[in-house]
């Protein structure tokens, strides 16, 4: 059945409900793959379905739930047979920010399990799949990822275990020549910008009158600089773009930075010192002095 469905192999995406996994489950669905789109709600699955081919099959998935991702693993397994998975895209993500003194600590496990241990117990699920056909492993990292900010530890912690995760599967799973890459946007135009902020609405709500008397003015100037950063943010499509080369080149790269801001910070982190990129930091983010 899967042979007469794809030319290009079948793809699994999680996160594909919106922003860059829709974007990416779209383009792959038009350059010929058999698209597995991961969505949380069967909603977003029938929006994804009017809107492409008949082979892309939305796959309900939620990354921290161990028995979702295995019913999604045998759904795809029963539909692509003995031919295996020619590739998994690791997107699916949230946001949490706030300061990390106060941040519950419920909430950094989740960002956590959503944007890292996630991802792992999806790779482990869709391995043996991927290993049928050499398939390839595309992660979602971010800038954030090389270059921390402040009020965004957690995310960004999350970002550099997805690093680290890359770098280690890269290299376990290369006897299999199966690929292993990372991609790393700087600020795409999504609806992650929107999410975080409502996210942080709810976290501050949750704080100590201490902690609104101590960093009130630090996450005003985080609210300043994100709204900036979503304004010059640029489409999710070239994140799919990325992703396309990845799956696709005869030499995939092991790293894509995408967007100019994230060339430009990864290029400072690399020779800045520091203490100098802090400064930078606070600068251009407007932070407080004080202390
Ligand atoms: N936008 C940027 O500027 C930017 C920059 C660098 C990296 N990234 C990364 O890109 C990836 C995609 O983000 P985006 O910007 O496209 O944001 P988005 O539009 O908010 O998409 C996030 C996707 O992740 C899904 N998701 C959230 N929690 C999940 C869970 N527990 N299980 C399964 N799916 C879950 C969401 O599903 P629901 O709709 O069901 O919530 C949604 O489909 C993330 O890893 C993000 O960190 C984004």
């Amino acid at each position: 059945m899967a042979s007469q469905t794809r030319d290009r192999g079948a793809v699994m995406i999680t996160g594909a409900s919106t922003g860059i996994g829709k974007a990416c489950a779209m383009r792959l669905d038009r350059l010929g793959f058999q698209v597995f789109a991961g969505v949380r709600k069967d909603a977003d699955g029938g929006a994804l379905v009017e809107t492409a081919s008949e082979r892309l099959t939305p796959v309900l998935i939620d990354v921290t739930d161990e028995t979702s991702i295995a019913s999604a693993a045998d759904t795809v397994a029963k539909a692509v047979g003995d031919e295996g998975l020619a590739g998994l895209v690791n997107n699916a993500g949230i946001a949490v920010p706030g300061p990390l003194e106060f941040m519950p600590l419920g909430d950094l496990r989740h960002q956590m399990e959503v944007n890292s241990i996630g991802q792992i117990a999806v790779t482990q699920a869709f391995l043996p799949l991927l290993r049928k056909c050499r398939g390839r492993i595309v992660n979602i990292g971010s800038i954030a990822g090389r270059s921390v900010t402040p009020f965004v530890g957690a995310y960004a912690a999350s970002k550099f275990a997805m690093e680290a995760f890359t770098d280690a599967l890269r290299m376990e799973l290369r006897p299999w020549g199966i690929s292993v890459s990372i991609v790393e946007p700087g600020s795409i135009a999504t609806p992650i910008w929107d999410k975080g902020t409502a996210t942080a609405d709810d976290l501050e709500k949750k704080l100590p009158k201490e902690a609104h008397d101590l960093y009130d003015p630090a996450m005003a100037a985080l609210r300043k600089a994100t709204n900036e950063s979503a304004r010059r943010a640029i489409p999710p499509a070239s994140v799919a773009k990325a992703v396309t080369h990845a799956l696709t080149a005869e030499r995939p790269k092991t790293r894509y930075l995408v967007g100019r801001d994230a060339q430009i910070r990864a290029a400072l982190a690399k020779v800045l010192p520091d203490r100098m990129q802090d400064w930078l930091v606070a600068r251009f983010m407007g932070l407080p002095k004080g202390g």
